[in-house]
């Protein structure tokens, strides 16, 4: 197929040694500083900031003009990403795959990869940082060999798109987009500069050929992405693969979707032979919790926009000090001082003669109020020895006077609870919920007293 027309097109400047752009003609080079080296160019003011083709003159049309067009969305034949997807893959679309390295992006894109290359179509993985042999034997490993299924290890951009523009592609992954290069910029791969006109570059071939492209992007601990967060404005859907910090489960997540809800995830496990499908994570998630044992509850907190199910675990033994221990790990220690002091004064549990000990499960650091609901059900479980409901997930801020104070995004933490399974959620009876979803209980409460009373019933 044709590159897109250009609509408009207007004149700069490049120089023939370092490939620097200038809005004039200059006889030095701003860059390399080379005499009489820039030359006219057409620049594609057109493609540069139109991002879709139009054919001819572009003009306004009715949002009611039907363009013939369906939502033909593609399955990839793995349930949990088409579900993350809002419903398989939107032809044309953009979609950016981030996540720390080693968590298995990779790996997801080699299986979607196989899955759509067996279904009959063309699919093209671009690797730009592992060779065709390393590749290969990641793909035999994973049974993921296939005749449609072609493997181009290529860190320039331009192939890239020439390979694309050839039209024989029905998907296509890049792994990297940081990996990626444009040679006349002199910024190097990875750069906030490449990474933005590569993926210009790819998002323009998805656009004008309708190619649904799949970009791989790294992620650093702390969210500072030079890639990824300069493209999540630019491209359709962005999903976040992460781990939960044990264990070999994964989950992926929409954190924007144009074509779709971004409350969905899609929950997998790191086997030896790849990604397996985890369709019900509550059995899984339930799995790895002791069963039957007092002292461990779980607890819908929220981390930046998403909301996390984690366990909190507490031990409450009889004291052989004269200044009894407190030991807590992923919480605040201040915090959970003010919990025993309430449970003592508000709840009449006896805590000054013992040793207690808090723990979040899996190495997870919680430093939002909302625990602290979760952090009494599991001290005041621990004490009465009475295990609670693994059903049953808990949330909401404790005040000194004994009350359940309510917290934001309630919807979303129950909504989360019931996609992993949980039947019952203890929380605020001043949090605005709007709907029940997933058919999970919600009971309110406004007294800590209360919420022990429901959570340790027998
Ligand atoms: P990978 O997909 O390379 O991660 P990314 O592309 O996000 O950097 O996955 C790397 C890890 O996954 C690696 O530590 C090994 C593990 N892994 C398995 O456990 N089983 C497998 O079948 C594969 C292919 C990888
Ligand atoms: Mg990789």
């Amino acid at each position: 197929m044709a590159r897109a027309p250009v609509s408009k097109t207007k004149v700069r400047y490049v120089c023939r040694e370092c490939g620097a752009t200038a809005p004039k003609w200059l006889g030095k080079c701003p860059d390399c500083g080379a005499w009489n080296a820039l030359e006219e160019e057409a620049a594609e003011v057109g493609t540069r900031f139109g991002r879709f083709a139009s054919a001819g003159e572009n003009k306004p049309v009715s949002l009611t003009h039907d363009t013939g067009e369906v939502d033909g969305r593609i399955s990839t034949g793995i349930g949990e990403l088409d579900r993350v997807l809002g419903g398989g893959i939107v032809p044309g679309s953009v979609v950016l795959v981030g996540g720390d390295p080693g968590i298995g992006k990779s790996t997801l894109m080699l299986q979607t990869c196989h899955r759509l290359a067996r279904d009959g179509g063309r699919v093209l993985y671009v690797s730009g940082e592992e060779s065709f042999d390393q590749t290969r034997m990641r793909a035999r490993r994973l049974g993921a060999l296939a005749d449609e299924l072609m493997i181009f290890t290529e860190t320039q951009v331009a192939p890239v798109r020439e390979e694309i523009d050839r039209g024989q592609y029905e998907f296509v992954v890049i792994d990297s987009i940081q990996s990626m290069y444009a040679p006349r910029l002199p910024s190097t791969p990875g750069s906030v500069a490449q990474v933005r006109e590569c993926a210009e570059e790819l998002f323009r071939a998805a656009k004008v050929l309708k190619v649904p492209t799949f970009l791989v992007g790294h992620v650093t601990k702390d969210g500072a992405i030079a890639g990824p967060r300069v493209l999540e404005h630019m491209v359709d859907t962005v999903l976040y693969f992460e781990g939960d910090g044990h264990q070999n489960l994964r989950m992926l997540r929409a954190v924007k979707n144009r074509f779709g809800s971004t409350n969905e995830i899609g929950v997998f496990e790191m086997t030896d032979h790849g990604l397996e499908e985890v369709p019900n994570p509550s059995s899984t998630f339930l799995g790895e919790r002791p069963r039957g044992t007092s002292g461990s509850v779980v607890a819908s907190i929220m981390e930046g926009t998403r909301p996390l199910l984690v366990e909190l675990q507490a031990l409450v033994s009889r004291s052989v000090l004269t200044v009894p221990r407190r030991t807590v790990t992923g919480v605040s220690a201040n915090r959970v001082n003010l919990i025993l002091a309430v449970l003592e004064k508000r709840a009449g549990l006896r805590l000054s003669d013992k040793d207690v000990f808090v723990n979040v499960a899996g190495g997870v650091r919680v430093d939002e109020p909302a625990a602290d609901l979760a952090i009494a059900v599991a001290v005041a479980s621990s004490v009465s020895e009475v295990p609670v409901d693994p059903e049953l997930a808990v949330f909401g801020e404790i005040g000194l006077a004994g009350e359940v104070r309510s917290v934001g995004q309630a919807g979303k933490r129950v909504a989360e609870a019931g996609k992993l399974g949980f039947r019952k959620c203890v929380l605020p009876r001043g949090s605005a919920l709007r709907g029940v979803s997933n058919g999970i209980e919600t009971l309110l409460v406004s007294r800590v007293r209360d919420a022990l009373e429901i959570a340790l019933e027998k």
